[in-house]
């Protein structure tokens, strides 16, 4: 590993003796390496007096140590140690105790017998611009980030997920003008004015579930809360509250409601109930990922919680009931039972992430749910798994481990998770998984406890080989070759290759098409791919078959065909007739990605994939409005993401990939274009008939599909008439939208083109924005996103425009994040020297941040303009002082 200057180790993560190690790099903690603490602390109380920028903190622990050392984590660069007792008696630092910069080891302690351990630490929490341990918001409350690692940045304690100890007494004290609202995990016990000082009042809080640090949490502020209540199948009535800044408490209610059906859809589906009699939920503007699942005192990025008609999109409704979601269901997946150390991670991320998408896809539409998690499984994960930062779902070592909240970990796992379900059937995983509850019920574990719960409630069938997808990275790649004979008889061979070279277990769900009527006649069977090669025998046909191969995408693979000759007519008879709809859509898509490469500037049109294209999309676009699946048929029409393309390619030529994208996008639009003004006509007409705007799957799919046929008709704009009837589109959608989600249609579309309005509707949308910072972030996000020859120029003028701070993550990943997916205006030497600049900026204040928005130059190797890419990583890795999150990522990217 190179050297670089780190202040940094890791003292109780797996092994406790690393502390020892010198200080000098960064240190790389591996899976193999897991050691038990040798001491548990049982119970922890803790006393937090919020003032300004001095906040002190008093710890006690009742601890049992079968070793006379022990070493807490802390990290002296945040945390200032005041004083250590031992059962009520002050210690010395030096003989009783040393501090370094990541610990505070004790000398000379009662051997089996507990003792209390009271330690007294200061801190600055306005100064903490990292956004991990205790922190302030934007909007001035204070709030805690504590997973994976925050809490040795608020007090000295075993920092680790397999160390849970009851919080049995935590009170905070605090001015009662300022924060008077006082929030931690569990029951409210006591609250009041302190006696002294009555501008200053307290709270305490008891949580009865012992649990690891990293669902600790606390929240002191000003809020406003949304109030209602839930009652359990068993009787448990719990009060539900969801707070935000007291002007923002009307955008709570989609939450709530949300909130209510998750509680609601696990007792029905898995019967998990909720545990306590109170589940909060906080909001918070500054927040580096998306939500955390605290014991019962949830925190929010606010982009996932608060929703109108007027501020969220159709999207980000769908997003804030699935995080909803996601975060709830962790009380049973995380909370109840959870990690034995972070390498498990995907435990609880992957099994939860598989709950969230359950239920989304029960509370709309399963099969538009399935084409939106596989649109971006493909367009991030497999682009990870691909590139230098892969890794099994299970990490074998990390720097940092919130490098590792992946797309891999989160989705892939969710996809294993899937497979489980799809080997094992509904009833059986659901006997796993209720096994696996109630053995594990209250303790940390790992994923081999998982499989072994999934396996003994299911013994009839073997998960030995099923293991290996914890420990595989890479995307497997499945190759298919049929052969039908004359004896009624189809031979399905299906070749696996994968990273490592051995096999996996593969579930391939599978059912064949009768080639001359287009009929099904097998229905969907599930065949264990198992062998490098199989080949699968179907009987008793009456005459040739097409097969549907991994309907509902049943394995995270890539599918190829053996045999390419007639590839594009087996797509297009795919298309018109299979039952599985997850593949009528795939199917589809392969033939616009095959067009699209096609117009590749290397390459030449093959008119056959035209003409089968041509018909795919007469035929969604002429059926559009016939049945309710507006979702489905608003997926079919869209190519696919530039992204997603790129992963097909073995060198990446992204502009051009950008261009040959537009160009099949105008040929169709070209070809079709009385026929999209027609539909766009009749959905307007539909959407028309209901005066106040819906959420439900129906209003959803009218939109979306809409939205689709304008970005099809604003894509001609050759000449200067033609951008003219563009803008007007563009102009008379955005002005007569009723929500965000056609204002944001509208706009995306304006600001593409070259035209009079733009600077209008941008000005009117900025206006509509002021004190709603997330109307805001898309105001900046949109022009980030915009294709035009002077993308880079405006992204970097709002870069120093007076709301652009890099304080809020969101608002830097929606200008920044948003400006790495814009291709013309990040793939060029200008484009990544900004970004150069801006992750050093970024980096001082918020390493979570910048590691995360530098990974758009890690597969630099399969780019054109590759060896630009790899300049920017390599002058990040010369910097004097880079984190190490971000030092993990570039030098993984260099490797
Ligand atoms: N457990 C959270 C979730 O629900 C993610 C929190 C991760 N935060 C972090 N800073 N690494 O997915
Ligand atoms: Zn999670």
């Amino acid at each position: 590993m190179m050297t670089v200057c780190h202040l940094s180790t890791t003292s109780t993560n797996n092994n406790q003796n690393v502390d020892s190690l010198p200080t000098s790099k960064p240190i790389e903690v591996f899976r193999k390496d897991y050691q038990p603490l040798p001491y548990k602390v049982d119970t922890i109380e803790l006393d937090i007096q919020l003032e300004p920028r001095k906040t002190t903190i008093t710890t006690q622990m009742t601890i049992t140590s079968s070793s006379q050392t022990m070493t807490l984590d802390g990290d002296r660069d945040v945390i200032q140690l005041q004083q250590v007792e031992l059962n009520g008696v002050l210690l010395k630092e030096g003989t009783d105790y040393q501090v370094t910069a990541s610990a505070l080891t004790l000398f000379q302690l009662p051997l089996h017998t507990p003792f209390q351990l009271t330690t007294r630490v200061t801190t600055i929490p306005e100064d903490n611009t990292e956004l991990s341990g205790l922190y302030q918001d934007s909007s001035g409350m204070y709030c805690t980030q504590m997973e994976a690692m925050g809490f040795r940045r608020f007090t000295y304690m075993a920092d680790r997920p397999d160390q849970m100890a009851t919080f049995a007494r935590v009170r905070i004290e605090a001015d009662a003008h300022q924060y008077p609202i006082l929030l931690s995990n569990g029951n409210l016990v006591e609250q009041g004015s302190c006696e002294n000082n009555t501008n200053r009042h307290y709270a305490i809080w008891q949580d009865p579930f012992p649990k690891p640090t990293y669902l600790f949490a606390m929240v002191a502020g000003n809020l406003g809360v949304l109030q209602d209540s839930y009652t359990t199948k068993s009787g448990r009535h719990v009060d539900l509250q969801i707070f935000a800044e007291p002007h923002q408490t009307h955008l709570l209610q989609y939450a709530m409601q949300s909130l209510k059906r998750a509680m609601q859809w696990d007792e029905d589906r898995y019967g998990l109930e909720y545990d306590l009699d109170l589940y909060n939920i906080v909001a918070v503007d500054s927040f580096n990922m998306g939500a955390m699942e605290n014991k019962g005192l949830n925190v929010f990025n606010t982009a996932y919680v608060l929703a109108d008609p007027a501020t969220a999109t159709d999207t980000d409704f769908e997003r804030v009931e699935s995080v909803i979601g996601h975060e709830y269901f962790h009380n049973w997946t995380g909370n109840r039972v959870t990690c034995r150390d972070w390498f498990q991670l995907t435990l609880k991320e992957g099994l939860t992430v598989f709950r969230d998408q359950e239920f989304s896809a029960d509370m709309n539409s399963a099969a538009v749910n399935r084409i939106e998690n596989v649109r971006a499984l493909r367009g991030r994960q497999f682009a990870e798994d691909a590139g230098p930062m892969a890794h099994p779902i299970r990490p074998e070592s990390y720097i940092s481990m919130d490098n590792f909240y992946t797309a891999t970990v989160y989705s892939k796992g969710a996809e294993v998770i899937r497979m489980y379900q799809t080997i094992l059937g509904v009833e059986g995983f659901n006997q796993g998984l209720k096994l696996y509850l109630e053995r594990h019920d209250g303790q940390a574990v790992t994923c081999d406890d998982f499989l072994q719960a999934m396996a003994d409630a299911n013994q009839d069938i073997d998960l030995t080989l099923f293991r290996r997808w914890y420990s595989t990275p890479g995307t497997p790649v499945v190759k298919y070759r049929g052969e039908w004979n004359e004896n009624g008889t189809y031979q399905l061979h299906l070749e696996q290759e994968t990273s490592d070279g051995d096999p996996l277990h593969i579930p391939v769900s599978v059912g064949l098409l009768d080639h001359a009527t287009g009929k099904e006649v097998v229905s969907t069977q599930v065949l264990n791919l198992k062998e490098s090669q199989q080949t699968f025998t179907f009987s008793d046909l009456a005459g040739p078959v097409v097969p549907s191969i991994l309907r509902t995408f049943s394995a995270p693979v890539k599918l190829v065909p053996l045999e390419k000759d007639n590839e594009s007519s087996v797509l297009a008879f795919l298309a018109a007739h299979d039952t599985d709809g997850f593949n009528r859509w795939e199917a589809v898509q392969r033939l616009y990605t095959s067009l699209i490469f096609h117009h590749l500037p290397s390459k030449e049109e093959s008119s056959s994939t035209w003409n089968y294209v041509e018909q795919a999309f007469a035929r969604t676009l002429d059926t559009c409005l016939d049945n309710s699946d507006y979702s489905i048929s608003a997926y079919v029409l869209t190519l696919p993401s530039e992204s997603t393309l790129a992963e097909e390619m073995d060198v990446i030529d992204p502009i051009g990939l950008h261009q040959a994208r537009s160009t099949v996008k105008q040929q169709l639009a070209r070809r079709f274009q009385s026929v999209l003004m027609e539909k766009y006509s009749a959905l307007t007409e539909l959407l028309s008939q209901t005066k106040e705007l819906k959420f439900d799957a129906t209003s959803i799919g009218l939109r979306r599909l809409r939205n689709v046929l304008l970005d099809y008709l604003c894509s001609l704009k050759d000449t200067p008439e033609e951008c003219d009837q563009a803008a007007q589109w563009a102009m008379n959608h955005y002005q007569a939208a009723t929500g965000m989600t056609d204002q944001m249609a509208g706009l995306s579309a304006l600001v593409s083109i070259d035209n009079p309005f733009r600077q209008d509707a941008l000005d009117q949308f900025y206006q509509q924005a002021v004190g709603n910072s997330l109307v805001l972030n898309k105001w900046f996000t949109v022009q980030a996103l915009a294709s035009t020859p002077t993308s880079l120029e405006t992204i970097q003028k709002l870069y120093q425009h007076p709301d652009f701070t890099l304080k809020n993550p969101n608002r830097v990943r929606a200008l920044v994040g948003a400006f790495t997916m814009n291709a013309v205006a990040f793939h060029q030497p200008a484009g990544y020297q900004f970004l150069g600049d801006v992750l050093l900026e970024v980096d001082a204040l918020n390493p979570q941040l910048s590691s995360r928005l530098a990974s758009p130059l890690l597969p630099w190797r399969k780019y054109v303009s590759g060896p630009l890419m790899k300049e920017q990583l390599e002058r990040l890795l010369a910097q004097p002082k880079l984190s190490d999150d971000l030092y993990e990522i570039v030098s993984r990217g260099l490797k």
